[in-house]
């Protein structure tokens, strides 16, 4: 049987157009609620160490105003993790960050890095916050974010979103193994990054992933169809594919 599908909503390209003029127009925690109406299953945001779209203000509003899990997205630094600590989201997923990059590209390097993280992760458990790595389908990683304790992982979606041809089928491939793995392992599997209504279907068809994180494109459709349209029918194409699932 596949695993249920939850659809979180990536609010931060709205906050991205708010802070492109410096007011605060449109409001990203707006969006959250309409995301809320219309059926998402959670929210998710990146509090970037430059904090060029969403603020610590966001953060805040949105654990008092939303009553969705929130999904925060976030450095592995101390200072993320103390404000991760304060909030106690439902979950903190931790992404790789570099400041000139012009969205998280590329996952986490998690079995390199295992000595940073270790105590970060640690911390983060500790407060009862459910924590997720944000890792490139690849064994060694997902078998590192296993050693480290995190009980989730989310897939980097990106490389297969922006492959045609041969590209196209190594890379989904390498999804639904690691997708298959994470759960031989105990691991619970999410994925995101670039997923649109072309791309979306084949990963969501993957029974053993349990969440898809969405959003520049969504918020990109939203000018032409509205949030609200966008959302509902981004689930539609995800059951369907789910229930051509049949392992
Ligand atoms: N998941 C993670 C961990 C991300 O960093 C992002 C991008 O912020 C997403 C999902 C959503 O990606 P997109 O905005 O391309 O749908």
């Amino acid at each position: 049987m596949p695993l249920p599908l939850r659809l979180g909503i990536n609010i931060d390209h709205v906050a991205t157009i708010r802070n492109a003029r410096g007011g605060a127009h449109p409001d990203p925690i707006r969006a959250a609620l309409q995301a809320q109406n219309a059926g998402a299953d959670g929210i998710t945001a990146h509090l970037r160490e430059d904090r060029r779209h969403i603020s610590d203000h966001d953060i805040e509003r949105l654990m008092a105003q939303i009553a969705l899990p929130l999904n925060l997205e976030m450095a592995a630094t101390s200072e993320m993790v103390d404000i991760a600590c304060r909030h106690k989201p439902h979950a903190a997923c931790i992404v790789p960050e570099r400041r000139e990059e012009r969205t998280t590209e590329g996952g986490l390097d998690a079995y390199h890095n295992q000595v940073t993280l270790k105590p970060l992760i640690g911390r983060l458990i500790d407060a009862g916050i459910r924590v997720s790595l944000f890792i490139e389908a690849d064994l060694k990683q997902l078998d590192a974010a296993k050693a480290l304790g995190a009980p989730v992982v989310e897939l980097h979606t990106g490389a297969y979103c922006d492959a045609t041809g041969d590209d196209l089928v190594r890379e989904y491939d390498r999804i639904k193994t690691a997708a298959k793995h994470a759960h031989e392992i105990g691991l619970e599997c999410h994925a995101g990054h670039g997923l649109t209504f072309e791309t979306v279907e084949p990963i969501a068809a993957i029974p053993t992933i349990a969440e898809l994180n969405i959003g520049h494109f969504l918020v990109g459709e939203a000018i032409f169809v509205g949030f609200d349209v966008s959302i509902k029918q981004m689930r539609v194409l995800m059951n369907l594919a789910r229930q051509g699932t049949d392992q």
